[in-house]
């Protein structure tokens, strides 16, 4: 069994990647597995650059193939915020209530037909030695006016996939799984690893 890194300490993530990789015989780890690591700082000004910071920090630290994952929801009318900022966008520390609270509270005078948004995911997969590797996944949608439901994680309860009428948060996991950003990222890594028989 090989074993691999999740350079996270995101429940909802480590969640969501370990199902997602379910099919393949691996000994998952996180960041939980290595409490001394200290937080790393996510300098970057991209998801791309934030993801490979993540992914080369921890993999020359600890000697082992690295995913990290660097995400966040695009919101159109607030010019793209809070972008790369997403998991601190109240202030530190991450606090997904208080950052869904400032975004109804930012949106709230933002007409229907204009609360456009994605999720995006970039995942940088890291063998120590080696060049990174990027897969991105993106997920449409459009912010609601206020909470609903209680699945997931983050920004779930006020974002609606295009195509349906409930929120991510009102989805079952499984159902996130199919449709969501990291989803697609994690599917096209997945035929990066076929095409290069890992
Ligand atoms: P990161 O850990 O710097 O990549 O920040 C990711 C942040 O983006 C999370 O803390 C959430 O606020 C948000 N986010 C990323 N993916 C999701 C998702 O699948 N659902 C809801 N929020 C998400």
């Amino acid at each position: 069994m090989r074993t691999i890194i999740l350079a996270s300490k995101n429940k909802g993530k480590i969640k969501e990647i370990k199902e997602l990789l379910d099919e393949y015989d691996l000994e998952i780890k996180s960041l939980f597995d290595y409490e001394e690591i200290p937080e790393i700082e996510e300098t970057g000004i991209t998801f791309h650059e934030n993801a490979a910071i993540k992914a080369k920090t921890i993999g020359d630290l600890l000697n082992y193939p690295v995913i990290a994952d660097d995400s966040g929801l695009i919101i159109d009318a607030l010019d793209g915020r809070p972008g790369i900022y997403s998991a601190r966008y109240a202030g530190e520390p991450t606090d997904d209530y208080q950052n869904n609270l400032k975004v109804l509270k930012e949106m709230e005078s933002v007409d229907e037909d204009k609360r456009g948004a994605r999720f995006v995911a970039v995942l940088a997969f890291y063998r120590p030695g080696e060049e990174v590797v990027f897969s991105e996944g993106y997920c449409e949608g459009e912010i609601t006016f206020g909470e609903r439901g209680k699945h997931g994680f983050g920004y779930d309860p006020i974002f609606i996939p295009k195509g349906y009428t409930k929120t991510m948060a009102e989805l079952k996991d499984y159902e996130k799984n199919i449709i969501s950003h990291r989803a697609q990222a994690l599917h096209q890594f997945k035929v990066w690893l076929k095409e290069h028989g890992l």
